[in-house]
């Protein structure tokens, strides 16, 4: 894994009007390395991920306080541009949101936003897209079809393509494979496992196997007494699994609760 930093957080606290659910968060993530977010159900895992893109500015009555960077950018800083922040860093979800037109549109679709209109070139996107994303054999002859038309597991590569088209910095995925069945599961995680060398990636994932074989860091949140999300603990995956330093971490990754 590289040790150059992507993303650094010093003291990030997040609150939901008056519900506190991230406490403290300092931690840096890691250049073209797999970090995951795991943690039990409502310990914070998704808010932390919308920190880095700034989604959570979408609810209202959030705040956001300490620092967050991304390379030498402030993400919270009044002046940073919330457009070209996303431009750096797609985000799968965990159903695949393909909208109701073509396999080629629903990748088009970043691209033209930023103003990418020569048909060449952006033919050109889209079939680098879904050859990064594994699926260009399989939709190669029929990108004109409806994406919907696709299995799940197509449909959540076919997103992948769709974030990549904007050629991000980053890119997060929450819980993108949970509804996927275990084939599909095995070619995302191959995927991702191919697209770290040249993407940063942070997943959030319940399946601790998953989170062992493909991240090469793993961050444990949880929620205290106080109900305010902390990291717990913060190593590579390989350690953290073998030796965990925390009682918790050991009791959650061996699956006594959560
Ligand atoms: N839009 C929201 N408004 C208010 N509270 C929220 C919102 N989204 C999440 N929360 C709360 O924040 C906490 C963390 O949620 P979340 O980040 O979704 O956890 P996780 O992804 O780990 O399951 C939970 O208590 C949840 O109810
Ligand atoms: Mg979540």
């Amino acid at each position: 894994m590289d040790q150059s930093i992507k993303i650094k957080t010093d003291a990030l606290n997040l609150y939901y009007g008056a519900f506190h659910a991230l406490g403290d968060i300092t931690m840096n993530i890691y250049s073209r390395t797999i970090t995951a977010i795991i943690g039990p159900s409502g310990c914070g895992k998704s808010t932390l991920l919308r920190v880095f893109n700034r989604m959570n500015d979408l609810i209202p009555g959030v705040k956001v306080d300490g620092g967050v960077l991304l390379d030498d950018l402030s993400i919270y800083d009044k002046n940073t541009d919330v457009v070209s922040l996303r431009k750096k860093i797609g985000m799968v979800f965990q159903r695949p949101n393909v909208f109701p037109m073509s396999i080629y549109d629903n990748i088009a679709i970043g691209p033209r936003k930023h103003k990418i209109k020569h048909a060449q070139k952006l033919d050109d996107i889209i079939e680098r897209s879904l050859l990064q994303a594994a699926l260009w054999d399989e939709v190669k002859d029929n990108l004109k079809k409806p994406a919907l038309e696709l299995s799940p597991g197509q449909q959540q590569r076919l997103c992948i393509a769709r974030a990549i088209a904007i050629e991000p910095e980053v890119i997060l995925f929450d819980e993108s494979c949970s509804a996927l069945d275990p084939e599909s599961t095995m070619k995302i995680e191959e995927l991702m496992l191919t697209l770290v060398r040249n993407y940063t990636i942070i997943i959030v994932t319940h399946n601790m196997e998953q989170a062992l074989r493909v991240s090469d860091m793993s961050a444990f949140l949880m929620i205290g007494q106080d109900r305010v999300g902390k990291l717990v603990e913060y190593d590579r995956t390989k350690t953290m699994f073998l030796n965990p330093k925390d009682k918790r971490t050991e009791d959650y990754i061996t699956g006594r609760f959560g």
